[in-house]
């Protein structure tokens, strides 16, 4: 198809029928996508954006990878799903090279993050149950994210994302982020009965917050004195986003527990939570399970997802490009008095604004340039981990270009 003879009514009514079919619960910008190279969007009047997004964190290699294509087509044409009561090659070859590149231990895979979360939710629980803790607590994080079903909600530490569905679940406590006077109190408040502490390294949803390396150390003395698990989300934070395969490398320590999806699969719905060996036979024949997690399909893409970050010098690109974003937007908060702060790591970064960030990521759009605004007031940037330093350039431009009318 000659992209450039799509009739211009076709977008008016793309939005006509989501506005009458798709229940209201996103606030969509004024833009659909039909194609995608690497790190550039086209709309349907084939106008170029650069991609600052990945899909929300979730297109780590770009659109249109040609080896994840492949991957499609030589899985699609074998097969899509049988079923987690038979075995699986590609199910066990990803666990293997998850297990590989993270620590030792067993993997779930499932179909999304918030199933991730639901897992790891139910694993604390089994924990707390196997020893006899009738009144478990897992603290979790202020200003957290970590999905919209009953327990993802119930660990998410924002009001916002809880209020209007009544009592959420019993037995979650919330912490102040990179308190570390909060945290030592909250293990001594509730001595005995913490089974596990829920971390994203890097709060995402909330607006690129960082837990410090001291606050993240003392989680790890923390839970390890108290023989409470500690989990990290690195649902956002994984999969080469801040600059290794998975944020905790840079701690110096692993987690008892992991949850992945966004990236893990290039935009193939997949989720995986990730468990340490003394924890890995909490679950037993019967005790969960997923009809679609981790099918043909979604597995065969996931382990050529981490196989091209392996083999390609991905993290290199990001580091490379993490350090001429940060330069570029450090040197616009001289001069830019709009910018409040700039934080992050690799490429997720969080770009803080005194003024409301979604206008000016509305701007950016029209401008040719997709970023998230997140908080209120951040303005998310996390491009894939593919983008080419001239693109990122030019994107940053266009920020530049619109900043300079706030
Ligand atoms: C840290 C974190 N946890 C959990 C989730 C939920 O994942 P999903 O939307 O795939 O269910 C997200 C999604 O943004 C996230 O960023």
């Amino acid at each position: 198809m000659n992209e450039a003879e799509i009739p211009k009514e076709l977008f008016e009514h793309t939005k006509e029928l989501a506005e009458r079919y798709l229940i209201g619960t996103y606030s969509r910008y004024d833009v659909a996508f039909r194609y995608g190279v690497n790190e550039l969007l086209f709309d349907f009047e084939n106008k170029q954006y650069i991609d600052f997004h990945s899909g929300v964190a979730v297109t780590n290699l770009g659109q249109a990878d040609p080896d994840i294509i492949e991957v499609v087509r030589t899985q699609a044409d074998k097969l899509f799903h049988t079923s987690n009561l038979f075995y699986s090659e590609e199910a066990s070859k990803l666990a293997e090279l998850l297990i590989l590149n993270s620590f030792p231990g067993k993997v779930f895979l499932t179909n999304s993050g918030t199933e991730a979360i639901e897992a790891a939710f139910k694993l604390a629980r089994k924990y707390a149950y196997s020893r006899s803790i009738n009144d478990p607590i897992l603290l979790s994080l202020e200003n957290s994210f970590h999905g919209r079903s009953v327990s993802g909600m119930s660990l998410t530490g924002q009001d916002k994302i809880r209020k209007g569905y009544g009592d959420l679940l019993k037995g979650i406590e919330f912490v102040e982020p990179n308190n570390e006077e909060a945290l030592v109190a909250a293990f001594e408040r509730y001595q005995g009965r913490i089974v596990a502490l829920i971390e994203e390294p890097i709060q995402g949803e909330s607006g690129i917050i960082p837990l410090s390396k001291n606050f993240l150390t003392l989680s790890r003395e923390l839970t390890a004195e108290n023989d409470a698990l500690l989990i990290f989300d690195e649902i956002q934070t994984g999969m080469g986003r801040t600059g290794t395969l998975f944020a905790f490398e840079t701690t110096g320590f692993s987690p008892d527990a992991m949850t992945l999806a966004k990236g893990l699969g290039s935009g193939f719905p997949i989720g995986a939570l990730v468990v340490a060996e003394k924890y890995q036979d909490l679950f037993t024949v019967g005790s969960h399970g997923s009809t679609f997690g981790g099918n043909h399909l979604a597995a065969a893409v996931a382990y050529e997802t981490i196989r091209i970050i392996q083999t390609r010098e991905v993290l290199n690109n990001v580091n490379v490009c993490s350090d001429l974003a940060f330069s570029r937007l450090n040197e616009m908060k001289e001069r830019y008095p709009v910018i409040a702060d700039v934080r992050g790591r690799g490429l997720h970064i969080g770009v803080e604004l005194k003024i409301p960030s979604r206008p000016v990521v509305e701007a950016c759009l029209k401008a040719g340039l997709v970023m998230n605004s997140t908080a209120e007031t951040v303005i998310r940037i996390m491009p894939p981990l593919t983008i080419s330093p001239e693109f990122l350039n030019q994107g940053l431009d266009i920020f530049e270009s619109v900043l300079k009318q706030n």
